[in-house]
């Protein structure tokens, strides 16, 4: 991997050498086996590609300062897996088998974890599916578990610079009572239309409002949304967002950096209220917002005046890359180094 541009990656796909698989058929998953394929092999008929039964995690290995990899909390992107494939009546994968499956992909692969210094990481998809023969509307009695491994820069361009997000007050990401919380491939086909409306109006992302009074932020795209004022880290409660990993990361960080902390819902008004403002998940990583504009009202909100993100963002930032990265110490117990 000598000569690679590492620091001008983009979140996108890159091959590597291997992905892990396992079967599961007759009630029960089979072992786990080694390609070198990027290709499946799938039942025409599959309840994955017909009724969106797949779920999917993503979360990443980081090269630290002292040359190891670590993991970030994936024992939570096992929880996780386990809540969406309950969610859409899918096999669950055990821990042990994530686990196992997770870190002999990141092994088997390990020349494609960025060096340590790039600000790139190497990207972990694990993938369920439902890959038995269905054509009524029922769940497969087969699946497919899969992880492969790509390596990765920022999702929003230009790491911690602040960007740009447009309110989405034509389209919906999930209902209340819907897959909200799954992280299912029909949650991201219902939130395509409002990202690519804010992106053809020269927005980073849209951000989602609660489907049914459409008064309370859900979600920023793929990252939730944090918002801090009066030394508080602010974040929405609702029952149709995806529980990000990293924002529950980031309470339990700012709790302990001396601030309040609140979970509960967020009012669109409110915009107004808050210093600081921004976008977090595994793939976001920290991404402080500019500006949010409102085109139910008009209105634009302003968070960052000189384009420069906010003193309390970049102190998450730096603390929760820092734990990532091996810079920091880990009193939380939350990396794992793969050995
Ligand atoms: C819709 C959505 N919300 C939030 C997140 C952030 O979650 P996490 O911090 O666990 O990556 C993601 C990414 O996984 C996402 O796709």
């Amino acid at each position: 991997m000598e000569n690679f541009d590492w620091k001008n990656l983009p979140f996108g796909y890159y091959k590597t050498d291997y992905n892990v698989r396992c079967y599961f058929r007759d009630g029960k998953w089979g072992p786990l086996e080694v390609t070198d394929s990027e290709y499946i092999s799938i039942h025409m008929a599959a309840t994955a590609l017909h009724y969106g039964q797949e779920a999917f995690e993503g979360l990443k290995a980081y090269r630290g300062k002292d040359g190891r990899i670590r993991l970030f909390r994936w024992e939570e992107n096992a929880r996780r897996l386990i809540h969406s494939a309950r969610g859409i009546y899918m096999a669950e994968v055990p821990v042990e088998l994530f686990k196992e499956a997770v870190f002999k992909a990141v092994k088997l692969n390990e020349k494609y974890v960025p060096p340590y210094g790039t600000g790139a990481s190497l990207y972990i998809r694990p993938l369920l599916i439902g890959s038995g023969a269905e054509v009524g509307v029922k769940p497969s009695p087969e699946y497919i578990f899969l992880v492969f491994v790509t390596p990765v820069g920022p999702y929003f361009k230009d790491g911690i610079k602040p960007v740009n997000m447009m309110i989405s007050r034509d389209f919906d990401r999930a209902a209340p009572q819907g897959t909200g919380t799954f992280k299912v491939g029909g949650n991201y086909a219902a939130s395509l239309r409002a990202l690519m409306a804010a992106k053809d109006s020269g927005y980073a992302t849209a951000i989602f409002l609660d489907a049914k009074e459409k008064k309370y932020i859900d979600e920023c795209g793929p990252a939730n949304f944090f918002g801090i004022k009066n030394n508080t880290y602010v974040t929405p409660k609702s029952e149709s967002i995806l529980n990000s990993i990293t924002n529950m990361s980031l309470i339990k960080v700012a709790e302990d950096m001396g601030m309040r902390t609140e979970r509960r819902r967020v009012p669109v008004e409110e915009l107004a209220e808050f210093e600081e403002a921004g976008a977090c998940g595994t793939a976001a990583v920290i991404t402080p917002i500019a500006k949010i504009f409102d085109p139910g009202t008009g209105k634009v909100y302003e968070f960052c005046k000189n384009g420069n993100p906010g003193p309390v963002t970049l102190k998450l930032y730096k603390k929760i890359t820092g734990i990532q990265y091996g810079e920091e110490e880990d009193p939380y117990g939350w990396t794992t180094v793969i050995e």
